[in-house]
C-alpha cells in the first residue's frame, strides 16, 4: 500500500522561474535509478525465495520506487519539457542490468544483502531531504519531502528484517561495518553515472564512466549540510549495531563531512576540466 499518489502532488504549483539548472540533471538522473526498483525486487525476491513476508514487503517497495522515479520523471518533465523520461529509461534499462538471476545475495548472508539495503535506504532517505531543502521551487520540494519520508520507512522496513536474519546468521560487527562500507563504496559505480548519462547527454555520446559521475556527484555532494550527513551515519551506525549518537559517530561525522567536502572539489574540478575537453573539441 503506497503512503501517497501522484494525485496527491500539488502539480499546478510548479513555478519554472524557481527550477535550478544544476538540480534539474541530478532528478532526470535519479528518475532512471528509482524506476529500476523493480528489477532490484526481482532479486530480492529471489534471495529470500522462502520468505513470504520478506517477498511481499519487497513487492509494495518496488512499487514506491517506482513512483519515486514517475514523480521525478514527471517534475523533470515539467522543467525541461523537450525530455522524454521514457526514452532515456528504456535507454538506461537496455544498458545496465542487475543480475536479477541471482540464487544467492551478492553480500554473502542475508543480513548483509539487508544492510546494504539499510545503506542505500539511509542514502536517499538523506539525499532527498538535502536535495528538497535547497531547493525553492514547491513541487520538487514537496516531492523530495513525500520520497524522504518513504526513504526512511524503507530503512525501517530493511533494518527490521535484518535484526530477524542476524539472529540467525550472527554476524560480527566487523564483517558488517565492511558490508555497509563496502555498499557506500559502490554509490561511485555504474548505477548512477550510467542514470546520468542515459538522462542527460545526447544518444549516441560515448559513456565515459569518470565524466559521468563527475558530473552527477560533483552537482550532488554540494547540496548536503552537516546535519544530513550527522543523520546518514547515525543511520549507518544503527544498521552494522554500533551506538547511532557518541563521541564515535561524532567523531565519524567529522570525518565523514571533510571526506565529502574533499570529493565534492574533486568532482567539481573534473567537471570543468571535461567542459574544457568538450570546448576544445567543439572548436576543432
Ligand atoms: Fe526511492
Ligand atoms: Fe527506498
Amino acid at each position: 500500500m503506497k503512503h501517497w499518489r501522484m494525485q496527491d502532488v500539488a502539480w499546478d504549483s510548479f513555478d519554472p522561474a524557481k527550477v535550478d539548472p544544476g538540480v534539474l540533471p541530478l532528478v532526470k538522473a535519479a528518475a532512471m535509478v528509482e524506476r529500476n526498483g523493480i528489477d532490484y525486487a526481482r532479486y530480492l525476491k529471489r534471495v529470500f525465495h522462502d520468505d513470504p513476508d520478506f517477498s511481499r514487503a519487497a513487492d509494495n517497495w518496488a512499487i514506491e520506487e517506482v513512483q519515486h522515479g514517475d514523480a521525478l520523471g514527471r517534475w523533470a518533465s515539467l522543467a525541461d519539457p523537450g525530455w522524454d523520461y521514457e526514452a532515456c529509461f528504456e535507454r538506461y534499462r537496455t544498458g545496465y542490468q542487475i543480475d536479477a538471476t541471482a540464487e544467492k545475495s551478492i553480500r554473502g548472508s542475508r543480513t548483509g544483502e539487508l544492510i546494504a539495503r539499510c545503506m542505500v535506504e539511509t542514502g536517499t532517505s538523506s539525499y532527498y531531504t538535502a536535495l528538497g531543502e535547497a531547493s525553492d521551487e514547491p513541487v520538487l520540494r514537496e516531492i523530495c519531502r513525500l520520497i524522504a519520508a518513504d526513504e526512511y520507512r524503507h530503512f525501517k522496513l530493511f533494518y527490521d528484517h535484518m535484526r530477524r536474519y542476524l539472529d540467525r546468521e550472527r554476524i560480527g560487527v566487523l564483517q558488517r561495518l565492511r558490508i555497509a562500507a563496502g555498499r557506500v563504496g559502490e554509490s561511485e559505480d555504474d548505477e548512477l553515472a550510467f542514470a546520468y548519462h542515459c538522462s542527460n547527454e545526447p544518444e549516441g555520446t560515448v559513456y565515459a564512466h569518470g565524466r559521468c559521475i563527475a558530473g552527477y556527484m560533483g552537482r550532488a555532494m554540494s547540496f548536503y549540510r552537516y546535519r544530513h550527513i550527522e543523520r546518514a551515519v547515525g543511520m549507518g551506525f544503527k544498521s552494522v549495531g554500533l551506538p547511532p549518537r557518541g563521541r564515535l559517530a561524532d567523531l565519524s561525522t567529522r570525518l565523514a563531512w571533510r571526506l565529502l567536502q574533499w570529493r565534492r572539489r574533486r568532482f567539481a574540478h573534473r567537471i570543468t576540466a571535461w567542459d574544457g575537453v568538450a570546448e576544445v573539441a567543439l572548436a576543432a
